[in-house]
């Protein structure tokens, strides 16, 4: 069957973490993807949060084919929209409505939607999405919240983020229904200030070789 998780999903083949990026300036993109992708990072997901960030999604996917750029902090049909023509193959939503569902099922953009209840996860499976992203998964019950998920919702793929970071992701991905954490560890922006892309390589690295606990 083909679901609109099922492209989603592939994101998780690539490595055990996804970065959450904040970028300020346009020239910060291009470098800092190719460090992460350097470290053995490939999926990145730049963050709507800053004037910049559809340019900078632009520029990743136009300057470094090696990164799969994704847009996270979607919440509206219009960023999923803007996502799409920035060149964008993936989006993230903080949490999840019927209209951001269909709106990355027309675009043919696969969607990793936010989560943090039961209900939410009912509303999202009822239009097709079984990889959700839990968020934020720390202050949502973290790792017993999502044992307890896995009894009722025992099909069901979920992508922690949200106070996740080196020391506790391991536990996340030890559980059966974690496929993938996501968190803003490898990118601090101290060091991005900076233009420290060698400490960001070091922390994607660091991150890629990652286990479960
Ligand atoms: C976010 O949306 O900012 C992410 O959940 C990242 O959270 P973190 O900064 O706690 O990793």
């Amino acid at each position: 069957m083909n679901t609109p998780s099922m492209q989603a999903l592939e994101l998780a083949t690539h490595g055990p973490v996804i970065p959450v990026i904040v970028l300020d300036r346009i020239d910060d993109a291009v470098p800092m993807a190719e460090a992460l992708v350097a470290g053995g990072v490939r999926v990145l997901e730049v963050t709507l949060r800053t004037p910049v960030a559809l340019q900078c999604m632009e520029a990743i996917a136009r300057a470094v084919p090696e990164a799969i750029v994704g847009a996270g902090t979607v919440r509206s049909v219009a960023d999923a929209q803007a996502a799409k023509d920035a060149g964008c193959r993936f989006a993230v939503s903080p949490g999840y409505s019927q209209a951001i569902g269909e709106a990355c099922r027309q675009l043919a953009l696969p969607l990793l939607p936010g989560v943090a209840t039961a209900s939410e996860v009912m509303a999202a499976n009822a239009d097709g999405y079984t990889f959700l992203k839990f968020f934020p998964a720390s202050a949502a019950g973290g790792v017993v919240m999502l044992k307890a998920f896995a009894g009722p919702f025992g099909d069901v793929a979920f992508c922690p983020t949200g106070g996740i970071s080196l020391a506790t992701a391991p536990q996340f991905l030890a559980l059966p229904n974690v496929k993938v954490c996501g968190g803003s560890w490898l990118t601090p922006p101290e060091a991005v200030a900076a233009g420290d892309w060698g400490r960001i390589t070091a922390l994607a690295r660091e991150a890629s070789a990652l286990r479960p606990a």
